[in-house]
């Protein structure tokens, strides 16, 4: 995965493995599991610099875990967070509101373009654009039709990063698919989208 992200130019990865609250694991632990993993990673100065992060599943406990900001992305103050495959109700957001509060993080909400299709009031959706958090949404987006009501989101809302999701070479490999996306949100979006990233993310070291 790494070599082909290398091969679209990619330059620095932010790797975000999922980390579920309700298997039991504690943020250290996983820290420790993680370095095994990204041991085992062949190194190459050409290869992109990783940065080493997750994707923390929103459940109702998350924000009362002892060292999530273990989990935060990088250097950064930022974490990611994944929202329920559900309809999401009130906790979802007080949830997210308690990790900012407590933990001094500042949420990133992962690939919300998934819920379009789960979450029936869409202005729940906007609410996190309203709220004005960081919303990651996957390069896989390319894939559906520029009518989908996501493409509003992207159009309307300026604190957006996109992400690849990838997890293999298979069923969902490493896709930036830049010029069709470009084609389809605009080449002054694209553009938008990649400095805000790199505001957010860019010269962190580690
Ligand atoms: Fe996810």
């Amino acid at each position: 995965m790494i070599e082909e992200l290398c091969s679209q130019g990619v330059e620095e990865v932010f790797a975000t493995p999922h980390f579920y609250p309700e298997n039991g694991e504690t943020p250290s632990d996983f820290v420790k599991r993680r370095q095994v993993s990204c041991g085992k990673l062949v190194s190459n100065p050409f290869y992109p610099h990783i940065h080493l992060g997750a994707e923390v599943s929103i459940c109702a406990e998350i924000a009362g875990i002892d060292g999530l900001a273990l989990l935060k992305l990088g250097k950064t103050p930022y974490i990611l967070l994944e929202p329920p495959y559900e309809d999401w109700q009130e906790w979802v957001y007080q949830t997210i509101f308690a990790v900012e509060a407590k933990h001094k993080l500042k949420p990133v909400i992962a690939h919300v373009d998934r819920y379009f299709d789960i979450v029936r009031d869409k202005k729940k959706i906007w609410r996190l654009a309203e709220l004005g958090y960081t919303i990651q949404i996957n390069t896989s987006v390319f894939r559906k039709s520029r009518f989908h009501p996501v493409y509003k989101l992207i159009k309307e809302y300026d604190r957006i990063i996109l992400g690849t999701d990838t997890h293999n070479m298979t069923s969902r490999p490493p896709r930036i698919e830049e010029k069709i996306l470009r084609k389809k949100i605009g080449a002054s979006k694209w553009h938008e989208m990649n400095n805000y990233s790199k505001d957010l993310f860019g010269g962190v070291n580690g």
